[in-house]
């Protein structure tokens, strides 16, 4: 497989850096290039930082080199020659940082073959061939709530950059489908309607509500509860008729589910707690005969270092948890997946669980020592979603907002923006539905990525619906007026792409190369760190410094038109891929 992606600029500096340093300090092998782009103040667009490291290292020892400027001086000297870099421009500055000029000509050949070839040349390879990312994950009987958005897309979102990287992704739905509470909606099903093959879908209606009910049933009626209890240990051990009740609850979850999914194109496949069931004894087996597992309490637990109590594995009545279903679930991923890398998204409260079985995990020799080496497992724990008063987002009766609810306020409210833009009498009315609900799930969507994973937000309708600043409305509208210059011009930009040429003379059309350009090394990074938002924050400049272009320089009509166009062609490519890999539909006029 190759693992090279020759868009990635940094990577390709880094080699030249590389090399450089074989050659300028043969007797330091250990040192890596370090490369970064240059902040705006600099007089280049990247730079090699690793002279005043390497100083530290040779001075005073018998050295040709008298000062860390001398050592960026070779450094540069020794650059292997390539078209990319422009060596006539590169310069050493301060306490010997190289400044390295891209050649203009190159970037504008690069951008050009991208045009033809595809952006998909442009694509991350990370050293992964198949990954698990668990996302979204609800439990089942429970209504999908705004607390949901934050799993669902930021999973998604990590899922479709690896599919862009040619990874294999397995896009797993852990849906809590196997624990306790199925006793007493089993139960309550029994109660309320004793014939179950009878119950349909709108029988049971919402089955939030039927969830409450038979939870409130739990708590104040002792002989129910005893029921309840009773039913989990026939459903574990395998009941049929128990099993019907619990496939019953579980389908129906399944198609609301599923429609929050459809509306929001996100694509999974169901293997919830229970897929993992058969596989439990065998596995907790294996992690006793490696001598993990010791008695505390009644309970079978694994004692971890740096943690003050153990992981429980199973519980003191015999039955399994949590911990003992993700251990499964990791040991399947791993040896029946043959995945290399495990992704898990949920909220910052779980961390805990995750560490503590991950390293249970390795004690067992099922992970390297390294959690950087492969096969490698993350959990991406992310902050809640809150309301204005800072407190979790809750409707006005303080029931949590359901998800549904919630999208349909989205489009609504972008539906009414369009119409108040007159868009009604010029749009067949499938447009106009097509753009409100591409503008308001897309809305919801970015308002979530563009945050720091770590920290929570603030819901609020009005700023992610807005058309400036950073919204995907902006962006999106950015993106139609792009379009719409292409189209203006008349021109087939297909035949423009083999004929035109590109040149990028002005500052302003340089510095909107240089960061199409960056690209690659922009998705790799979010990618690789699994962070949405760097990739949020790269289509924000994106569209900015298409504005600092197309503010100053004229496109249609100009006598640099062909090459304009294309430019505005590469920021609209390079747009609508990340529209893409946020899980965005783009919008094409406005
Ligand atoms: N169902 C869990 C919840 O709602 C999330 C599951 C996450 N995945 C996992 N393998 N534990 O909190």
């Amino acid at each position: 497989k190759n693992q090279e992606c020759t868009g990635n600029l940094k990577r390709q500096l880094e080699k030249f850096f590389d090399a450089s340093l074989r050659s300028t300090v043969p007797d330091q092998p250990g040192v890596k290039p370090v490369v970064s782009t240059s902040p705006l103040d600099r007089s280049g667009d990247y730079q090699c930082n690793n002279a005043m490291g390497l100083w530290s290292m040779i001075k005073g020892k018998d050295s040709q080199f008298k000062a860390p400027l001398a050592v960026g001086e070779a450094l540069l000297n020794n650059l292997p020659t390539s078209e990319m870099v422009d060596s006539c421009s590169c310069s050493v500055t301060g306490p010997g940082f190289v400044n390295v000029v891209l050649s203009t000509k190159w970037m504008a050949k690069s951008i050009e073959s991208m045009l033809i070839n595809g952006i998909d040349t442009w694509a991350p390879a990370p050293p992964v061939k198949r990954a698990v990312v668990d996302f979204s994950s609800p439990n089942i009987a429970k209504e999908m709530h705004v607390g949901h958005i934050r799993p669902t897309v930021i999973g998604d979102t990590l899922a479709r950059m690896l599919e862009f990287s040619n990874v294999e992704v397995l896009r797993r739905n852990h849906v809590g489908d196997w624990g306790t509470q199925f006793g007493m909606l089993i139960e309550y099903l029994f109660e309320k309607f004793p014939d179950t093959d009878s119950v349909t879908e709108t029988a049971i209606g919402d089955l939030q509500s039927f969830y409450r009910k038979s939870k409130s049933k739990f708590d104040l009626d002792p002989d129910f509860k005893e029921k309840a209890q009773k039913a989990v240990v026939r459903l574990q051990g395998g009941d049929p008729i128990y099993r019907k009740a619990w496939a019953k609850i579980c389908d129906i979850s399944r198609t609301e589910f599923a429609k929050v999914y459809q509306r929001l194109q996100i694509e999974l496949e169901e293997k919830g707690e229970s897929f993992y069931n058969p596989y439990i004894a065998n596995v907790i087996g294996e992690l006793d005969s490696k001598g993990l597992i010791e008695e505390s309490e009644g309970a079978r637990v694994i004692f971890l270092e740096g943690f003050k109590i153990p992981l429980i594995v199973v519980k003191s009545d015999g039955g399994f948890n949590y911990a003992s279903t993700d251990l499964t679930a990791l040991w399947y991923r791993l040896n029946e997946e043959k995945a290399d890398w495990i992704i898990y998204v949920t909220d910052f409260g779980q961390k805990q669980h995750f560490n503590m079985f991950f390293k249970a995990a390795r004690k067992a020799g099922w992970l390297p020592d390294s959690d950087k080496a492969y096969p490698r497992v993350d959990h991406v724990g992310f902050g809640l979603v809150n309301g204005a008063d800072n407190k979790r987002f809750r409707t006005r009766c303080s029931d949590v907002v359901r998800l549904v609810d919630l999208l349909d306020e989205a489009k609504t409210r972008s539906k009414t923006a369009l119409i108040e833009r007159g868009k009604d009498k010029e749009w067949t009315p499938e447009e106009l539905d097509q753009t409100a609900e591409a503008i308001g799930y897309g809305a919801v969507k970015y308002a979530d990525l563009k945050n720091n994973i770590t920290t929570g937000y603030t819901f609020n309708f009005d700023d992610m619906l807005s058309d400036k600043g950073n919204t995907a409305v902006y962006l999106l509208y950015a993106h139609a007026r792009i379009c719409s210059i292409i189209r203006k011009s008349g021109k087939d930009i297909d035949e423009l792409k083999k004929t035109g040429k590109l040149v990028l003379d002005h500052p302003e059309e340089r510095a909107l190369g240089l960061h199409l350009l960056r690209f690659a090394e922009t998705v790799e990074e979010a990618c690789t760190t699994m962070l949405p938002n760097v990739l949020c924050l790269y289509l924000y400049s994106l569209s900015e410094r298409f504005t600092s272009f197309y503010s100053i320089h004229q496109v249609n009509g100009s006598p640099e038109e062909a090459s304009r166009l294309l430019l505005c062609e590469a920021t609209a490519v390079v747009m609508r891929k990340c529209f893409h890999l946020l899980g965005i539909t783009p919008v094409y006029k406005i």
